[in-house]
């Protein structure tokens, strides 16, 4: 198991859905647990009849011949339907006479007291989405092609995403915060010969220079045929002739009609790389139908959203991970509640930047990760109280199983111990939730995500696929096919295969340990790979050990998960040095070596703590062993700064038999 904070908080009152949230949200689409049962129970016994019962409310351009066809590990959804993800998302609500509420509300990083704001409706989008897709076929973006994302949290990031799955090209978005050979891996495995970046990105007052780092990137990327950038910062650029156009000056010419393409369910809607325990990021695949009427959905049911009711829906995430794909564009749109997009950072200007954002705004449902509330913690209570947070009824958390303390400060201090708190447990590639409280009948217990999501047939086994009895921890898989799973890993069918549907034959095993209580609910006790999640974000602790090896200095790098305070897991780095190296092994290479990963894959990446040593500890069979690391690493084992091979001799063979 990786560590996540070890709580001191033993918390075990259960918190019942408030009075105050059940008045004012409208409409209780699940008002009672055994609404919720009667429904679960459905969704898994008649699969069919329950998801298309959902669909039929979407648009189809012709309807589908069967709901779903199940081959382990291959699902089908939607089986022949035909639809598009933008036009369920943009154009039915113009249709529908819509066009004139907001979707989408872009608050820039504040430059001046008055922080600049951009509010789309569905006009404005099928609009600037139109003329986007038409700038992206006149580049000569045909359907099939993957177009490569990387940009800052403008809202021309989600205006492309959207123009993508109009003409039917999946688009494969790369978090603004990686390095430029983080953008060389994921286009070349995707094959893709369009980037669509940003002269720059705003964060803490200071410039990401994106142009600069896709050019970098193309250097090692000579198929890459034309990059569209989005002027944002007005810093220098260097536009390169006969690939790099304006996006003001390429796309405002455009015509705004633009046909949507007419896609096939399974035709892939995108690909969102994340990382595993082995090799590089693997490129996860979603596809049209399942997808849109998952995200939808679980939007729907989990923060029970009603577009008459004023509701205004902030996420923070970054666009750039599932989070923001899924909860602040594809669940989100169809709903028809709008949307906030920010740019920049919690702490700049002040640390009260999201809670002068839910008042000027007047924010209801309010999503974000167990990690920013511990910094909201830090910065002190303080800051929520210098705003009105009146308007928000319901919170949201997400990306790492969450410690009571940061609950209870959550309750109290954000939702003012009236909002109920949904923690919703999914991943990459389950697409959306899929274990999660309803907010208007689940009672939570602070560091349970609960109950499973309609259609999920979660549960905790051992490698058999046997199911454990309560409160025994075991291996957290998904037993039946959900719209939203994942269809496969680009180019890699036998990694797919090999990472979710080997160990326990037959299910699907999402990575992560849990039990489950005598309630049934469900509580996520981490991953049990090498994956580890640093500030939910998830990081393969190889990823950062291949970053290290590649510097000079270093020969052999082993990287572990230390509890970290606001990270919840923090990066420690055991590295040996190369022979040649003729340096010395202190803080100013420590220093460079946290540079360096910095450069190879991004900030997140930057190692905590670096220690020297002659020689990492391995099993007979050539395994490092990862627990006496991490054992070390979190203060367990008393050892000298530079640990010796003596050092781990003697610990490794008193610890061999355990690995
Ligand atoms: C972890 C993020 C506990 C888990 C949406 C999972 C969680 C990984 C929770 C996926 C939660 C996410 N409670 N753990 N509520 N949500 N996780 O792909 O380990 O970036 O496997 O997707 O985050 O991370 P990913």
């Amino acid at each position: 198991m990786s560590e996540s904070i070890t709580s001191m908080l033993q918390e075990n009152r259960i918190f019942e859905p408030s009075e105050h949230f059940q008045s004012h949200i409208g409409p209780i689409y699940v008002p009672d647990l055994k609404t919720y049962h009667d429904m679960y129970r459905r969704s898994i016994d008649d699969p069919a009849g329950f998801w298309g019962d959902i669909a039929k409310d979407f648009h189809w351009y012709r309807p589908w011949k069967r709901v779903v066809d199940w081959n382990v590990p291959d699902a089908k959804w939607f089986v022949d339907g035909t639809t598009n993800v933008c036009a369920n998302c943009v154009d039915r609500q113009v249709k529908n006479g819509h066009g004139d509420e907001l979707a989408i509300l872009w608050e820039g990083e504040p430059c001046s007291p008055d922080p600049e704001v951009r509010r789309l409706t569905y006009r404005d989008l099928l609009r600037e989405v139109s003329q986007t897709a038409n700038a992206l076929k006149s580049m000569g973006v045909q359907r099939g092609d993957v177009v490569t994302i990387y940009m800052g949290m403008v809202p021309e990031l989600a205006i492309a995403m959207l123009a993508c799955a109009r003409i039917g090209a999946p688009h494969s978005v790369i978090f603004g915060g990686f390095a430029s050979p983080a953008i060389v891996d994921r286009v070349q495995d995707a094959k893709s010969k369009i980037i669509i970046t940003c002269d720059g990105a705003w964060r803490r007052g200071q410039i990401v220079s994106l142009k600069k780092n896709v050019d970098d990137a193309c250097e090692k990327l000579p198929d890459v045929q034309n990059v569209l950038v989005v002027r944002r910062t007005n810093s220098p650029v260097t536009m390169h002739t006969g690939r790099d156009q304006w996006w003001h000056e390429l796309v405002s010419n455009q015509s705004s009609e633009c046909p949507c393409e007419e896609m096939d369910s399974e035709d892939l809607l995108f690909l969102l790389y994340t990382s595993g325990s082995t090799g590089k990021p693997k490129g996860i695949c979603h596809t049209t139908g399942g997808y849109m009427i998952y995200t939808a959905h679980t939007a729907r049911m989990t923060f029970n959203l009603v577009p008459q009711r004023n509701q205004v829906f902030f996420c923070t995430a970054d666009i750039g991970w599932i989070t923001g794909h899924s909860y602040i564009v594809y669940g989100m749109l169809p709903n028809r509640v709008p949307t906030v997009m920010y740019e920049g950072a919690p702490n700049f200007p002040a640390e009260d930047r999201f809670w002068s954002m839910v008042a000027r705004h007047k924010v209801t449902h309010f999503y974000t990760a167990p990690t920013a509330i511990r910094a909201f913690m830090k910065w002190g209570d303080e800051q929520p109280r210098k705003h009105d947070l009146s308007s928000l009824l319901l919170l949201g958390t997400v990306g790492e199983p969450i410690n009571p303390e940061a609950w209870i400060w959550y309750h109290q201090n954000i939702g003012q111990s009236r909002c109920p708190i949904v923690d919703t447990m999914w991943q990459t590639e389950t697409g959306g939730h899929i274990i999660t409280p309803l907010p208007g009948c689940t009672p939570t217990v602070p560091g349970s995500c609960t109950l499973p999501a309609f259609g999920i047939d979660a549960a905790i086994v051992n490698e058999n696929g046997e199911e454990l009895p309560a409160n025994q921890g075991g291996l957290l898989v998904i037993r039946r096919p959900w719209p939203g799973m994942l269809r496969g890993i680009h180019g890699d069918r036998a990694r797919f295969i090999e990472t979710y549907w080997t160990k326990v034959p037959g299910m699907y095993i999402a990575g992560d340990g849990a039990r489950r209580d005598e309630r049934g609910y469900f509580w996520i006790m981490g991953r049990i790979d090498d994956v580890i999640n640093v500030s939910g974000h998830r990081l393969g602790t190889m990823e950062v050990e291949s970053a290290l090896v590649s510097h000079p200095a270093i020969v052999e790098a082993a990287v572990v998960g230390i509890p970290h305070e606001i990270k919840g897991t923090g990066i420690a780095a055991f590295v040996t040095l190369a022979p040649q190296f003729k340096g010395p092994a202190d803080d100013s290479l420590r220093k460079q070596l946290m540079e360096h990963v910095t450069k190879e894959i991004g900030a997140i990446a930057r190692p905590d703590m670096i220690r020297f040593t002659t020689l990492l500890p391995k099993t007979r069979s050539g395994k490092i062993m990862r627990r006496l690391l991490r054992d070390i690493a979190a203060g367990k084992e008393s050892t000298q700064d530079t640990t010796t091979l003596e050092d781990f001799n003697a610990l490794a063979k008193l610890r061999e038999n355990e690995e």
